[in-house]
């Protein structure tokens, strides 16, 4: 395997001094990525230490170093997990072949395309996500903060490299749009709806990294299954980064809920926007949200793309290796929601043109062992959260033109009307939320609204200066 160039402008680990061209191109992609994450990263503390991972291997024994940095300095590299020996195609028409380490002809187009669009999602977060710094809830959640978005541009990098390695003067120029396009721009938004959307507030940015880091988790999964080797092994690395963010995600929401549930006992009441806390209804309306528009990313029950991803070997399924079928689909039928004037049913449809559907029951249940921790600690006051219906609040495929509450039922657009203050957040909601953030900056401490975490970052202690002011 390839060593690792730690000392080189741009660290890797795919040989780039043996490419002269390549880094020479990528060398002068840099300055660009470094000029658009001053101009729309973070807002502030961007000349501040930050105690920051770094990825500098791809090995088992250690993969990161932790220590602080400032982030515009940060070692944003290129790494490929190691490569599997002999390593065929899992899935698809190509079934049992051998991989391919170069872009077969045929599939250029498709690959490229699927490159951009996870590609653009990227620096899309961290445009989306760059007032948070100033309302952080305490050092080690703006810590926090940082690590995914230098991450997030850390991935843009993985992107970057396949365009410029392999897909040419299109590559370059694909490359070249991922900084051009901004998130929310009225005239060159983000190629993905849910990443046109600003995080606002905190309690946004955890439901965003428990929901929508997690969408990337699975598009991630399934193009590590891809017959282009580099792109499986780069999907693979990015996994690695991927499990912190759902993780800020998860404990971030974990905590709000900790921190409303001591309210509701200490004052004995469930109301507990009085004593600074977030009530549990706003905490579902907010879940509403950020489920139903993370569903949407998936795209339609049944797609031709993804039958013909899957058939050529371009893009697999979540743990494609685990499943018990013949792996090509063919012959294969499965059902898939469908929405009619006289209820939602279901219906039969080839498994090859179903994919997104899998995909999507895959990321649902996913998302329901966050949901059930949380209600744990909501048991204590026999509160609970809930995942809502598939068809709630959704854009695309069979609900897109229809109202769907989150309990699952077929509502009129007046009945909608009348509810949809209960089901997703309100302006009042969003003010009230907007109220509780005020940037803790002090080590140790800890905004009101939601609950320490149980441990530090990489055995610190919850106190340490994780950003030095
Ligand atoms: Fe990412
Ligand atoms: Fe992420």
């Amino acid at each position: 395997m390839t060593s690792i160039d730690s000392d080189a402008k741009i660290p890797n680990n795919v040989d780039l001094a043996g490419d002269r061209r390549l880094q020479r191109a990528l060398e002068a992609w840099q300055p660009k990525f470094i000029e658009w994450w001053r101009a729309l990263g973070p807002v502030a503390f961007q000349d501040r230490p930050v105690y920051l991972r770094t990825a500098i291997d791809v090995g088992q024994e250690g993969w990161a170093n932790f220590d602080y940095v400032e982030m515009p300095d940060y070692r944003w590299g290129i790494f490929l997990a190691e490569p599997e020996p002999d390593r065929r195609i899992a899935f698809g028409d190509h079934l049992g072949e051998p991989v391919w380490h170069d872009v077969p002809g045929e599939h250029r187009a498709d690959l490229r395309r699927l490159v951009v669009v996870q590609g653009d999602t990227e620096p899309a977060s961290v445009e989306q996500q760059r007032h948070l710094c100033t309302t952080a809830p305490s050092l080690y959640d703006l810590r926090n903060l940082f690590q995914v978005n230098v991450e997030e541009g850390r991935h843009l990098w993985a992107m970057v490299y396949l365009l410029h390695r392999y897909f040419g003067r299109d590559g370059r120029d694909e490359a070249d749009e991922m900084l051009e396009r901004h998130s929310g721009d009225a005239d060159n938004p983000r190629i993905l709806g849910a990443f046109n959307e600003p995080t606002p507030d905190w309690l946004s940015f955890f439901m965003f990294t428990y929901f929508t880091d997690r969408d990337g988790k699975f598009q991630l999964a399934s193009l590590r299954e891809s017959g282009f080797d580099p792109l499986s092994r780069t999907c693979d690395f990015m996994l690695k980064e991927e499990a912190h963010h759902m993780f800020v995600g998860a404990t971030g929401v974990g905590r709000v809920v900790e921190r409303t549930v001591q309210l509701t006992k200490e004052h004995d009441t469930d109301d507990v926007r009085q004593f600074g806390g977030i009530d549990v209804p706003t905490l579902q309306r907010y879940l509403n949200f950020h489920c139903s528009v993370s569903l949407d990313l998936f795209g339609a029950e049944t797609s031709t793309n993804a039958a013909n991803y899957f058939a050529a070997g371009l893009k697999g399924r979540f743990h494609e290796e685990r499943r018990v079928d013949d792996h090509r689909l063919h012959d294969e039928t499965t059902t898939v929601p469908h929405a009619t004037d006289d209820g939602i049913g279901e219906r039969e449809a080839p498994a090859l043109t179903a994919l997104n559907e899998t995909l999507r029951d895959d990321f649902i249940a996913d998302c329901r062992k966050g949901i059930e921790r949380w209600n744990r600690t909501l048991a204590g006051v026999d509160a609970e959260l809930k995942l809502p219906h598939v068809g709630f609040n959704r854009n695309v495929g069979t609900f897109g033109s229809r109202r769907v509450s989150p309990d699952g039922q077929l509502v009129s657009e007046d009945d909608w009307q009348a509810h949809v203050a209960e089901w997703l957040p309100t302006a009042d909601d969003r003010a009230f939320v907007e109220s509780l953030m005020v940037g803790v900056t002090e080590a140790g401490k800890m905004a009101g609204w939601v609950a320490p975490p149980s441990s530090g970052i990489h055995a610190r202690p919850v106190d340490f200066e994780y950003v030095v002011l």
